[in-house]
């Protein structure tokens, strides 16, 4: 779908993300390519959000927003004028969830629901859902999961060095800091349920939603099946290696 009119930059966000209305008259949490955090915080946003919701943790739907180039021209803030600019054609698109509370803890979701988003960041090395940023909003009784960019951080070195799967496989995850380790069910029981639901198909279907246009290729990935498949095999390899991070986040 195609932007209609930038709203309002939402400025709580580090990435300076923006309200935009788009013609299919939905509105859209627009995270933009031209952020300094680049393409790839897009492409983990894809991944883990798309993976969250095969495990059927509440996460706003996703979508592509083109952003015509004349959009810019209307915007009066010159800092958000610069960011359009920069972000001509496929950006991400966020589900607004209208009058969604930050989490605070008073409302806590069931020690199951708790369990999937805490087994989902072990598994995807999420670090960023404290207490100081939970990226979890209430809305209509249940804790939806939002912002995944600073998950599967290994993608970060590609440029400079060849994928290094074995490295990702086992890095350790330390739960204790999660806003949600004080409510989640043991993770053990956790495991037995959603593991066997991310099969080898889902995955492949996962990394099948990143746009083109976000991928970048590399000396060592130098196609775009090259770069999807390095996804493939990082996110299939660490989920049959639980071993490394599930202990870590109990
Ligand atoms: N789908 C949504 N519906 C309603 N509000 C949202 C939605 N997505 C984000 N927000 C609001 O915007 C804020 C910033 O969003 P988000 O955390 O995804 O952006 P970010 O730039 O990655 O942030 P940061 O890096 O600062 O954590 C959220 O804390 C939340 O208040
Ligand atoms: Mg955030």
């Amino acid at each position: 779908m195609t932007a209609q009119r930038y709203v309002c930059p939402l400025r709580e966000g580090g990435s300076l993300p923006g309200l935009v209305e788009a013609d299919d008259l939905g509105t859209y949490v627009v995270k933009f390519t031209g952020a300094g955090q680049g393409r790839k915080v897009l492409v983990a946003e894809v991944l883990v959000g798309e993976i969250a919701r095969h495990l059927g943790i509440p996460t706003p739907r996703l979508a592509v927003v083109d952003l015509p180039t004349a959009i810019a021209r209307y915007e009066a803030d010159e800092e958000v004028q610069d960011l359009l600019t920069a972000s001509p054609g496929h950006n991400l698109g966020v589900d607004f969830l209208p009058g969604a509370f930050g989490y605070d803890g008073s409302r806590p979701p069931s020690a199951q629901d708790a369990g999937a988003i805490l087994w989902l960041d072990a598994y995807t090395a999420n670090v960023d859902r404290t207490w100081a940023n939970p990226n979890l909003l209430v809305w209509h009784g249940r804790t939806w999961a939002i912002d995944h960019g600073a998950a599967l951080w290994f993608h970060h070195s590609w440029p400079s060095r060849p994928p290094d799967v074995g490295r990702f496989v086992q890095q350790p995850f330390d739960g204790s800091k999660h806003v949600l380790a004080g409510v989640a069910e043991p993770l053990a029981a956790t495991h037995g349920r959603l593991a066997g639901l991310l099969t080898d198909d889902v995955l492949r279907a996962v990394v099948a939603e990143v746009p083109d246009q976000w991928l970048e290729t590399t000396h060592a990935l130098p196609d775009l099946d090259a770069v999807r498949s390095a996804y493939l095999e990082h996110l299939g390899q660490r989920l049959a290696r639980p071993d490394a991070w599930l202990g870590g986040a109990a």
